[in-house]
This record gives C-alpha cells, sequence and structure tokens, in this order.
C-alpha cells in the first residue's frame, strides 16, 4: 500500500512573515486532525527565500519542507542558482523538478513569446537534475504533463511517455524507489479546469507502465492541476493516484488541510 502524498506548490507567492504564519497555521490544523502520526505524507514548496523559513516554522509537525527548483552542478560559476546541498543545507525535505511553468508551457500564458528560452527545461535538463538530486538526501518530485494542443491531437500517452523516458534516462531502478512523480496536465493548473478523475487516474496508469518493473509498485504518482476541497477526495480514491501536488488550494491552510484530509479517507 502506497502512502498517499498531498505536497502545496506556493509558486511565486508570500513574503517570508506571511509564509511563516500560513505554516503555523497548517501546523495547528494538522496536528488537531492528526497529532503526531499522519496516513498521509505532507510537503509545502514556498519560494526559495521562504525556505528558511517555512522550516523553523514546520519544526516539530509533519509538514515536510521543499524547493520548487535546483540546478544540477554542485557549486561554480552559475549565477542565480542553487544546488541540491543548498537546498538540503536550508533544512528542505523535497524538491521539485520539471514543472511545466519551469518547460515555457505556463498555463494561462502571460509572458512574451520572445522570453519563453527563459523557462527553458527540457527532458534532458531534468535528467540532469534528477541525478544530482538523487545524489543527495532530498525527495525529487519530477512534474510531467501534456498541454492542451498535445491532448487535442491526441498525443497525451506518447508525451508523457517522451518526458517520462528523458526524466530517468540512466536512473538506476533502485533510485527511482524514493521519487516522486506528478502529473499535471498543463491546461488543468491554475485554470479550475481539473482532469477528470477516471481520464487522470488512466494517465497516472500511463507514467507508471515508464518505471522499471521492479519499483513500478511501490512509487507514488501524483495528480496536480485545479486539485480543491470539492475534488481531492474523488481523485485521490483512483488506484493509480496517489496524492496530490496542490498550487492554488494550498495557499489557505483550511482548503489545504481538507485536501488533505480528502487523502486520509480514501
Ligand atoms: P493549481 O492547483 O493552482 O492548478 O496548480 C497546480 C500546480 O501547478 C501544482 O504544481
Amino acid at each position: 500500500m502506497r502512502k498517499k502524498v498531498v505536497v502545496g506548490n506556493w509558486k511565486m507567492n508570500l513574503l517570508r512573515d506571511d509564509a511563516g504564519h500560513r505554516i503555523g497555521q497548517l501546523k495547528e490544523l494538522i496536528g488537531a486532525k492528526c497529532g503526531t502520526e499522519c496516513d498521509v505524507e505532507i510537503g509545502i514548496c514556498p519560494t526559495f527565500l521562504s525556505l528558511a523559513t517555512a522550516v523553523d516554522a514546520s519544526r516539530g509537525s509533519l509538514i515536510g519542507i521543499g524547493a520548487q527548483d535546483v540546478f544540477w552542478k554542485e557549486s561554480g560559476a552559475f549565477t542565480g542558482f542553487l544546488s541540491a546541498s543548498m537546498i538540503e543545507d536550508a533544512g528542505a525535505k523535497y524538491v521539485l523538478i520539471g514543472h511545466s511553468e519551469r518547460r515555457g508551457r505556463f498555463g494561462k500564458l502571460e509572458v512574451p513569446e520572445s522570453t519563453l528560452g527563459f523557462f527553458a527545461e527540457t527532458n534532458e535538463t531534468v535528467n540532469l537534475k534528477l541525478k544530482a538530486v538523487l545524489g543527495s538526501s532530498l525527495v525529487p518530485i519530477v512534474c510531467i504533463g501534456e498541454n492542451l494542443s498535445e491532448r487535442e491531437a491526441g498525443d497525451t500517452d506518447r508525451v508523457i511517455g517522451e518526458q517520462m523516458a528523458g526524466a530517468i534516462e540512466e536512473v538506476d531502478a533502485s533510485d527511482l524507489a524514493r521519487v516522486i512523480f506528478a502529473y499535471e496536465p498543463v491546461w488543468a493548473i491554475g485554470t479550475g479546469k481539473v482532469c477528470d478523475s477516471v481520464e487522470a487516474n488512466r494517465v497516472c496508469g500511463v507514467v507508471r507502465q515508464c518505471l522499471p518493473e521492479s519499483v513500478r509498485d511501490v512509487i507514488r504518482i501524483q495528480y496536480g492541476g485545479s486539485v480543491s476541497p470539492a475534488n481531492a477526495q474523488e481523485l485521490f480514491s483512483q488506484p493509480e493516484i496517489d496524492g496530490g501536488l496542490v498550487g492554488g488550494a494550498s495557499l489557505k491552510p483550511e482548503d489545504f488541510m481538507q485536501v488533505i484530509v480528502a487523502a486520509s479517507s480514501v
């Protein structure tokens, strides 16, 4: 039985005080509901600058803190980047890799076309980042998902297959066991258009088939894209869906708590 894992991705939101305050609120809610043990693993990924504050605020709770990106080099002349060991050093547990908003595939494209190269994550850079993170104690959360035109062209499974093959190339099956994958259809992110639970379950099954047989049954696969208190239970009760990567709803501790409870009750 895979333990459900629910992680909030706060994206580019909240200053440090507010981040710390909301972690404190969530800590209280979790404590009141679950005490010191919970059958759901819980994480929050604030901005890099709020990592230390969030780690402090989460002490003594069941909340693990994560970063939203990482660079694959250990150190050196890489202005503006952070290595896995720096994120580890900040006290983090998780790190997101290959989020669609870093692959230049914003759900709501609000940036000029000419700036898209800035978000130029590829399957190859995802692979480099995954390998670097697996050399640390961090738990990688690797994001994959098709965009709307790929879905409409009937290309979903091919895109997922390519993203998965690229991400895990040359990674040992034994290392993969601690990786979490997050299926996030780009068209469902921040749009309120959640993927139908049966279809989300089917694609999570496709993701699972891309994994080596020896670890296929132990690896957790989350769904992400407009997860809310209203739809979480339906999604998490699907057999291939092992929890959620939650954007907007994770910013409100009460809503995020309801999503956690939904994962716990299925
Ligand atoms: P929303 O839950 O806001 O759609 O965001 C999903 C997401 O991108 C999480 O990484």
